[in-house]
């Protein structure tokens, strides 16, 4: 009985089977099904709102604006008298000039605090004495930080980037993280200098309240973006002067005053990225074949020399203890001091 009902069921299989072929053989196999004739295809929903993702959500990807060009983007340098020599004349050698014969390219402005008539012989307008104290206090970095912002926004420009002088910018890799962003949506892209937000308490003048913002910021020493939509908002607390009034209101340092505007007062959020790069960290540590691909880079300097990218290239340790002319020559190999590349060293790549 249950052999005859066993049989009678792989009879039935089998024929399931074969029903099931051949009623499965005419049909495409799924795979090819994939372009959809027009017609069968239901029209296109109409989307509803999307709900608000409130202040913490990043900005939508899809607004990006694809011809970004380099002079859409504002780099502004921050230096000191001092270090005009070897360390602002280095990145003048390698990405401020980039491959081209001017001195200073078009997207970079040098914001330092003392007159170096050879410098300004160079840069022109592009290099920019803002009489702020040489002296590395709040205050004075604060000045600095006011000028760049406001001579951003007489600029015009899309994006507004702040780079300290011992960063290396990849110009090319700025431009297509920021192609990724629309300018009129709140961006403020870079590395937080902590791994958890910063408490800052604020003063309230004449009621005498203390309260308690807390907020990411972007470490200025490995660079961070603004969207010109963003910059121009901060307005009330940045421009012609106001930014040192509001870093004096919470006694912080220039870097965190803009995550104080940005997070703390206007509820936007910072984008963490990992491209951005400080002397702060362990600049050994990036693998040697992602290094072309970061936004900026940095080195330890006279206090901590080794700490610098692993970076192989024409120039050894010696003749380039910060690693920037070997990057520069890997990204604009035609650069008439670079040395000529050979086979094998396309080769060990
Ligand atoms: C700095 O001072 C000089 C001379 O007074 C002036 O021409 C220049 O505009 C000042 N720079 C800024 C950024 O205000």
């Amino acid at each position: 009985m249950s052999r005859a009902r066993g049989a009678l069921c792989r009879a039935c299989l089998a024929l399931a089977a074969a029903l099931a072929a051949l009623l499965l053989l005419p049909l495409p196999p799924p795979l090819s099904r994939a372009p959809v004739p027009a017609p069968t295809r239901a029209p296109a929903p109409t989307r509803a709102p999307t709900p608000d993702p409130g202040p913490r959500a990043p900005p939508a990807r899809p607004a990006a604006s694809p011809l970004l060009r380099p002079d859409d983007v504002f780099i502004a340098v921050k230096t000191t008298r001092k270090n005009h020599g070897p360390r602002l004349g280095l990145l003048l050698r390698t990405w401020i000039s980039r491959a081209r014969r001017q001195a200073v390219s078009p997207q970079t402005f040098i914001f330092t605090d003392g007159d170096d008539p050879e410098l300004q012989l160079q840069g022109g307008s592009h290099v920019v004495n803002t009489n702020c104290s040489a002296v590395h206090t709040r205050q004075a970095l604060c000045c600095k930080m006011s000028v760049e912002y406001d001579k951003f926004i007489e600029s015009g420009r899309k994006w507004f980037c702040h780079v300290d002088d011992d960063n290396y910018v990849n110009s090319e890799g700025l431009l297509q993280l920021l192609a990724t962003f629309s300018p009129s949506q709140d961006v403020y892209l870079g590395r937080p200098s902590l791994d958890h937000p910063i408490e800052a308490t604020e003063r309230v003048q004449e009621g005498g309240t203390v309260t308690t913002v807390k907020f990411w910021f972007a470490t200025g020493g490995a660079g961070f973006c603004l969207s010109r939509g963003l910059a121009l908002k901060m307005s009330p607390w940045a421009s012609l002067g106001s930014f040192m009034s509001t870093a004096e209101r919470v006694r912080l340092p220039d870097d965190c005053t803009v995550g104080y505007i940005v997070e703390g007062l206007l509820g936007a959020r910072l984008l963490h990225s990992s491209l951005f790069h400080s002397h702060l960290e362990n600049l050994q540590r990036l693998p040697p074949n992602s290094v072309l691909q970061q936004v900026t880079l940095s080195y330890g300097g006279p206090e901590n020399p080794q700490n610098v990218v692993n970076v192989a290239g024409g120039f050894s340790r010696e003749q380039d203890p910060t690693r920037f002319k070997s990057i520069h020559c890997l990204l604009y190999p035609d650069t008439d001091w670079c040395p000529a590349r050979k086979q094998d060293d396309l080769a060990s790549r």
